[in-house]
């Protein structure tokens, strides 16, 4: 057994309520760690300047600890003509729902990773940083460790643990496939496709540092099967999605609680990486255009201001519906009462 996160942090139960960018609010991170989990904000793709002020608004609500969570992903150069051929299915598609894209050409293509992150991190002080989409770089690793910063990299199989331990990562997150949202997965080849109990057996037996799972824990009786497996605490995302402090759009709550975990699956869709949603029309459409869809983030950037539109208008049809395979069994109720709910 690996020693329990309480050990570890500075926080009371061991549970992490998990970053979620586009429906973690500052309200949602600051009545976690308020009640002695570890809230996490993401900040992942957004300037520092977007995320400083987010970092800011937590402060606001709580003084306990909370992680911040950072993409660590490389951008890569794509052929132009796959991303026009994928913009003008998206306007032409877009047009058919009654939805109007700015214009023919390509939006323009800006993109943040945790490089241009880390000393807005350590200006404010923040003691908890999680990430996904890689490793960070031995200059930022550095840098954090210096300031005292722990560290969570997320891994889908067992040589991405290996690869974030010998880095010296303090805690790996291992993400199983049932998880909701993007796969932190960061080798070139075949997508690791590994359950949470088999990932964390792999990851235990071979690597030393404490290990948090992640992917359809949902009550306090997994969290106890993760621990009992050897888990030092728990990443919990899904059931806090349909709270009162969430983001998400009415639909895309309702979505939550109508569907079953056979309503999910892993699509490249929204933003190019693969990730776990309940299925709707866009991604469908998306995926049955045969086209090639580019890389992320170009097409998280290419489809942004579509899934904004139907945001607004409370479509969840043409936006992300992410979401794990263990469903919320309630209605909506306050960050507060579903963390306590899975203390008994
Ligand atoms: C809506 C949503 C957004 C997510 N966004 C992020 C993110 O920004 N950063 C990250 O590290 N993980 C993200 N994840 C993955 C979670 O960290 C975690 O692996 C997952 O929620 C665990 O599975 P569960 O949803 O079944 O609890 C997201 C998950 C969901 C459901």
């Amino acid at each position: 057994m690996k020693q329990d996160l309480t050990k570890l942090l500075p926080i009371q139960f061991p549970i992490i309520q998990a970053p979620m960018l586009g429906v973690t609010s500052p309200g949602m991170v600051a009545a976690v760690s308020n009640e002695g989990g570890l809230g996490s904000l993401p900040i992942g793709g957004l300037s520092p300047d977007a995320a400083r002020t987010l970092i800011k608004a937590t402060k606001q609500l709580t003084r306990k600890p909370f992680a911040v969570n950072l993409f660590a992903h490389e951008i890569s150069s794509v052929p132009r003509d796959i991303l026009q051929k994928m913009w003008s299915f998206l306007v032409e598609f877009a047009k058919s729902k009654g939805y109007q894209l700015d214009s023919p050409s390509l939006p323009e293509f800006k993109f943040y990773n945790h490089r241009h992150q880390v000393d807005m991190l350590l200006e404010e002080d923040i003691k908890h940083v999680s990430f996904t989409f890689g490793n960070l770089d031995n200059e930022s690793i550095k840098k954090l460790h210096a300031a005292g910063v722990s560290l969570m990299g997320t891994a889908t199989c067992l040589q991405e643990a290996q690869i974030l331990e010998s880095s010296g990562i303090d805690f790996i997150i291992a993400q199983g496939i049932e998880a909701g949202g993007h796969r932190g997965s960061f080798l070139d080849g075949e997508l690791p496709r590994i359950g949470l109990f088999s990932l964390l057996s792999n990851i235990l037996q071979k690597c030393k540092i404490p290990v948090i799972a992640a992917g359809g824990i949902h009550h306090s009786q997994s969290i106890r099967a993760a621990m009992e497996l050897g888990a030092s605490g728990v990443q919990i995302g899904t059931p806090f999605i349909n709270s009162v402090e969430s983001q998400a759009i009415p639909s895309y709550k309702k979505r939550l609680e109508e569907a079953t975990g056979t309503d999910t699956k892993l699509t490249c869709a929204f933003s190019g990486r693969w990730a776990r949603g309940i299925i709707n029309e866009f991604m469908q459409e998306v995926e049955l255009s045969g086209l090639d869809i580019p890389p992320y983030p170009y097409q998280n950037t290419l489809t942004a201001s579509l899934r904004k539109m139907a945001q607004a208008k409370d479509d969840h049809t043409m936006t992300n519906l992410w979401s794990g395979q263990s469903l919320p069994l309630q209605e909506t109720r306050s960050c507060k009462d579903i963390f306590l709910r899975l203390l008994y």
